[in-house]
């Protein structure tokens, strides 16, 4: 079978692009594979031996088993879970530098709360003293500090120095942070290698935590509006439709039952994991004969997630789930029969053919495990470009663990080696995109659970702090987050500098460079905030070029308000070449994507009509001067009308400026000469000169 690269390429793309809102869950019951499956995987054997008892890495593939036991705390050291969740967690700090640390953390934590500088400088040389044991953890938070420039003098290069350390030391949070600066600043190598360690440190704990951390950080803002519909959906026991749905299920309702069950499970929708709520549920559903329940419940047994593990029994659960035409269920009855575990004996052959059941029936896990048989030869004659497209298969239909095997092929270029070379590039970054995607699931993401959790509570501050730390990390969501609550609340007292509350200067800088990261990752309302905070020079130097560049970016997701910016500039000859007919055809296409546009577009071609037909008139001449008294409408639009930074709005208001004076004009007229200037009622459609 030939594997075309580029079409692949090109596919990845498409699925790449489409996969950000990933849905939820991942299928449970999925194989991993490790670094060691690749290395020889392209000199393809065939192999009826047993792979796994002859393979000396066999200890990897105990997945559910003895490496299960791996907490949270374990793959994420240094985790700030104890001062969040402290009933979780079972290991406390133990030594003198360890207690420190958790002290100064919390201290930054309440800080950042109760806004209180003072208390932020004693956390800050708390951390600080307990980086001189050579605490990786504490050398993370400091790090954290000086890239903030919070009670610490804000400093690129130590932030960067001390994150180098932490990682060096362990850190799975530094290692993240190091791996987004090195990917911002194209070093594409040393990003890709730690991308691809801490994306099988995620992967590990999708399959060996008893938890499914696969959980999408929300974003709290629309837009400059608050997100309100996905905040509702995340106040947990407060919610109105969950009351509802606890209701129904109370009252009997088998599918309401299923989904309490997994929320509970997976702490989904604002609720924190609470699996003997999620398991008493599933059992009432199952008496029922709620097939989805079925199958979790074989989840729960096979994994020990606050039962006593049972292979028996989680086979018997998802053989009942499978007999109900719940295909995803035979991916997990064919993993038992790869493991041998709750069977007589291992048995590849039905483990294949209960695979090929699920994948035929357009269950992805059935694709991806499929995948795996493949690329280790288990049961089947090694074929790694065979894997290759069922991985792709199951990638396109969002299975994180898919993009994982993916990222890792395109990296160590298994079996593809020869074409590599055509499309390197393209290969490359992909890979280190694909890495990070994956990455960001990893435990570490729970930080995105505490900072909802403290902004729904009404504590901005915290949630600024956690969202920030995020950011950090490269979480393109954080960083919106994090801007957005900065520009809200930033009037507040929730700031914190490097001595004492910041000033403008500081926060405008904080907040330009976080939507800046967020329109870097490819956020429009960021890229457009950006374009209009060097527009007006707010929070930086006024630059029309770079406002263009960054107007550029957001136009290239499609945003009508970009390509109206664009056109204005255009034809203004602002940080853009003096166009009229690009400017036209800019209008013309925000009109295209955003119908809502239709009034700031008829507007503006308006005055390009008027720029064509009256060149070097008064009323050119009128149109230039309104951006004079800019900083007057300005002002006012601001503290009258709405929020900053919309040029939309501004345009909008300068030019309904224009308009009225026309007409006032042009009634005046019509006395003197009748007819003379005849504002076309749709300029728009009279245009057809500047056609194009
Ligand atoms: C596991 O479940 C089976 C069937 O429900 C039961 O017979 C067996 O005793 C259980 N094993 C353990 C160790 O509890
Ligand atoms: C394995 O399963 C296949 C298909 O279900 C069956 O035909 C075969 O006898 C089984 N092999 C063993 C050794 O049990
Ligand atoms: C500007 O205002 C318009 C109309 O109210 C709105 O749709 C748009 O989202 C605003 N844009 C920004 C950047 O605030």
């Amino acid at each position: 079978m030939r594997l075309s690269l580029l079409p692949l390429c090109l596919s990845l793309s498409l699925f790449f692009f489409s996969l950000l809102p990933l849905s939820g869950l991942a299928r449970p019951f999925v194989l991993v594979l490790t670094q060691e499956d690749l290395k020889d995987a392209s000199s393809s054997s065939s192999s009826d031996e047993d792979p796994i008892s002859s393979d000396s890495s066999s200890s990897d593939w105990d997945d559910f088993d003895s490496s299960e036991t791996k907490p949270d705390d374990e793959l994420d050291p240094g985790s700030w879970r104890p001062i969040f969740e402290p009933g979780d967690s079972d290991s406390k700090p133990k030594t003198e530098s360890e207690l420190l640390y958790y002290s100064g953390v919390s201290k930054m934590v309440s800080a950042a709360s109760s806004g209180e500088p003072r208390l932020m400088e004693e956390a800050a040389a708390e951390i600080e003293a307990a980086t001189g044991g050579g605490n990786a953890h504490a050398q993370s938070a400091l790090g954290f500090l000086y890239h903030m420039g919070m009670a610490r003098e804000r400093s690129k290069g130590k932030g960067f120095l001390y994150h180098w350390f932490a990682a060096d030391g362990g850190n799975a949070q530094s290692k993240m942070a190091l791996a987004y600066t090195y990917l911002r600043q194209d070093m594409h190598e040393k990003a890709v290698k730690l991308y691809a360690e801490l994306a099988e440190i995620a992967v590990n704990s999708f399959l060996i935590s008893k938890d499914s951390p696969v959980i999408e950080p929300v974003r709290i803002h629309n837009g400059a509006e608050e997100n309100k519909e996905a905040l509702r959906k995340s106040r947990g026991e407060d919610d109105e439709d969950f009351q509802i749905l606890e209701y129904q299920a109370q009252k009997g309702n088998a599918g309401a039952m299923y989904k309490i069950g997994l929320f509970y499970y997976f702490g989904l929708r604002g609720l924190r994991r609470d699996h003997p709520k999620a398991l008493s549920w599933f059992l009432r559903a199952v008496e029922k004969g709620e097939p989805r329940s079925m199958e979790l419940l074989g989840e729960i047994y096979a994994r020990g997630a606050g039962v006593e593990r049972n292979y028996t029994k989680a086979l018997e659960w998802l053989t009942l789930a499978s007999k109900q035409q719940l295909y995803s269920a035979y991916n997990g009855m064919g993993y038992l029969y790869v493991k041998g575990y709750g069977v007589e004996k291992k048995n590849y052959t039905k483990a294949k053919e209960y695979f090929e059941k699920a994948a035929d029936n357009e269950e992805p896990g059935g694709h991806y495990n499929l995948g795996v048989l493949y690329l280790k030869g288990i049961g089947v004659k090694r074929d790694v470009k065979l894997a290759c497209k069922y991985f792709i298969f199951a990638a396109n239909a969002g299975q994180p663990k898919a993009f994982y095997q993916l990222a890792k092929m395109f990296h160590t270029g298994v079996g593809l080696k020869k074409s590599l070379v055509m499309v390197g590039e393209c290969v490359f970054s992909k890979a280190t995109a694909l890495y990070k995607l994956v990455a960001e699931r990893g435990p570490w993401s729970s930080l995105s659970r505490w900072a909802l959790e403290s902004y729904l509570k009404g504590d901005a501050g915290k949630a600024f702090l956690l969202y920030s730390r995020m950011a950090e990390l490269g979480y393109e969501v954080a960083q919106s987050n994090a801007a957005w609550i900065l520009d809200k609340y930033g009037g507040r007292s929730m700031c914190i500098g490097e001595s004492g509350f910041c000033s403008d200067v500081e926060r405008h800088q904080r907040a330009h460079s976080l939507w800046w990261q967020a329109s870097e990752q490819g956020n429009e309302h960021a890229a457009l905030l950006i374009g209009d905070a060097y527009y007006y020079g707010r929070g930086t130097e006024r630059d029309y070029r770079r406002a263009a560049e960054a107007y550029m970016h957001a136009k290239s997701q499609s945003n009508a308000q970009a390509m109206f910016n664009l056109g204005y500039m255009h034809e203004h000859g602002q940080g853009l070449p003096y166009d009229l007919h690009l400017a036209k055809r800019y209008y013309d296409q925000a009109l295209e994507i955003d119908p809502a546009a239709k009034l700031p577009v008829t507007l503006a071609l308006t005055s390009l009509w008027i720029r064509k037909n009256y060149a070097d008139t008064f009323l050119v001449e009128l149109i230039d001067s309104l951006p004079q008294i800019y900083p007057k409408v300005d002002a006012w639009v601001e503290n009258v009308l709405l929020e900053e930074g919309n040029a939309t709005i501004l345009t909008l208001f300068v030019c309904l400026l224009t308009v009225l004076y026309l007409r006032e004009r042009q009634r005046r007229n019509a006395f003197a000469a009748a007819g003379e200037v005849a504002l076309p009622q749709q300029p728009g459609d009279r245009v057809a000169p500047l056609a194009n």
